[in-house]
């Protein structure tokens, strides 16, 4: 019986929603725990590929159950459109949940977040954060404001009105708001139609945990994009880390008996804010053209740079990370080197390894240094095969070097290898034994 929390461990878009993906053969449940239409999580199967939004991935497995938990910001008329599509490319085989606890984002807050990206514009040049304009950061403000309106209220017609009442008057600021009794009967419509989803699911997480049952906490958006530990203001509005699945799912922290970091290779970024290690020209276009690194919300191309070891290790202190997966290393094939920024140097001439600067605009005047690493070959379909029937030992030994490397200077041991974007495309190191220090007792093939 394990609970795992699967963490983004850059700026969003490693590749969770694959790796849950993968993990969730073996789940009984998965639980979104944070985010809302932000997220975009692409899993490509046999019988056809989709991007999940605010569905957990385990809702593609049969006799698995995607919760989408008490953390998220639920925008109901989007969800019932992604379970539509999954229904009709028949991929739907495991069991929705919606937890009561999570907010409702409104189409106001839509409104809302296009307005406030608006403000910050017009205020200063880089006042933008580059939101994907979905609503999350004034859902969010709701919540903590206590104008919110949960899951729950949904069946509750007397009390989702007065509830309506007051975020209506509470948005004074926002032109061409739906017409609340409209908005009303269309929440109450939806609420109806997702009523047999609303649960209590806490007690479920809590009953299957006792059971020896396997649970996934999928993360969306990544630590770095955490409202307080990211490149606060470039942030999300909620809280991507190992701690925040937990609040996110109701899931005590003593429960919790794995901590996954999932990385690219590389990096990319969408949106604004600092990215130290960003590269532009031709190399930055290979990249996003190799590894498609278009988003799959909002359709931006997103930006490339390489793996920054200071914010690596950095992020696994902060989410205790107990082991790590790899991925996109197949976009990286063919390099003669390959760059990993190992630190940073201030322009004051201070040398930062693991901690990066709390003020975005100082974190985006540092200079990286870069440590190179010889390159491994091109990903062909021959070296996948050899991937997937020989496991580890295939790997080239290059490849390796670069990920003992990671796993040495992160402390944190490489358990997972993605090569390509198909189920089957993944590689189990095994585990790191013996504890989450072992830099040095790296997975099977080293030693
Ligand atoms: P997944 O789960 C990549 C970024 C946005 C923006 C900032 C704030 O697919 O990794 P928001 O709309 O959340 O208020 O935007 O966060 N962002 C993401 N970038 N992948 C995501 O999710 C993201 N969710 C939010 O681009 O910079
Ligand atoms: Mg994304």
């Amino acid at each position: 019986m394990t609970v795992t929390v699967v963490v983004g461990a850059q700026f969003g878009d490693e590749a969770k929603g694959k790796i849950t993906d993968y993990l969730a053969a073996d789940a009984r449940y998965v639980v979104r725990t944070g985010g809302g239409p932000n997220a975009g999580h692409s899993i490509h199967l046999a019988e056809g590929s989709v991007v999940l939004h605010q569905l957990a991935c385990g809702v593609l497995r049969h006799g698995v159950t995607g919760v989408s938990g008490p953390g998220m910001v639920i925008d109901p008329f989007r969800l019932e459109e992604e379970i539509r599509e999954l229904e009709g490319k028949h991929l739907l085989k495991g069991t929705i949940l919606l937890s009561e606890r999570a907010h409702v984002l409104l189409p106001i807050h839509q409104i809302e977040d296009a307005w406030e990206e608006e403000v910050r514009s017009a205020a200063s040049p880089k006042g933008g954060v580059g939101t994907t304009r979905t609503g999350i950061g004034p859902a969010y403000a709701d919540r903590a404001g206590r104008w919110g309106i949960r899951m729950a209220d949904l069946a509750r017609p007397a009390i989702l009105s007065e509830r309506l009442d007051l975020l209506y008057a509470s948005k004074g600021h926002l032109k061409g708001l739906p017409p609340k009794d409209e908005l009303q009967t269309r929440l109450v419509e939806v609420g109806g139609r997702l009523a047999p989803m609303i649960r209590a699911t806490e007690p479920l997480l809590w009953e299957a945990i006792a059971n020896g049952e396997n649970v996934i906490l999928e993360g969306a958006q990544s630590a770095l994009l955490d409202v307080d530990f990211g490149t606060y203001p470039y942030v999300t509005s909620s809280h991507p880390t190992s701690a925040g699945a937990l609040m996110g799912s109701g899931i005590p922290p003593q429960e919790l008996d794995e901590v996954l970091g999932v990385t690219k290779a590389y990096c990319t970024r969408v949106g604004a804010g600092p990215f130290p290690t960003e590269v532009g020209g031709e190399v930055g276009e290979y990249l996003q053209r190799e590894g498609h690194e278009r988003g799959a919300t909002t359709g931006r191309l997103r930006q490339v740079g390489w793996l920054d070891l200071v914010l690596l290790r950095y992020v696994a202190k902060l989410n205790g990370f107990t082991s790590l997966a790899v991925t996109k290393v197949d976009v990286l094939g063919g390099f003669d080197e390959v760059p990993v920024a190992v630190q940073y140097v201030t322009p004051h001439g201070d040398t930062l390894t693991d901690y990066p600067p709390a003020i975005a605009e100082d974190l985006a005047g540092v200079q990286p240094v870069y440590q190179k690493f010889p390159g491994w070959p091109k990903f062909n379909e021959r070296l996948k095969e050899r991937l997937r029937t020989d496991g580890a030992h295939a790997l080239p030994s290059t490849l390796r070097r670069f990920l003992a490397f990671v796993a040495q200077e992160t402390q944190v041991p490489v358990e997972y290898v993605s090569f390509g974007a198909d189920r089957d495309d993944t590689l189990w190191l095994g585990r790191g034994a013996p504890a989450r220090s072992a830099g040095a007792d790296l997975p099977a093939w080293s030693g």
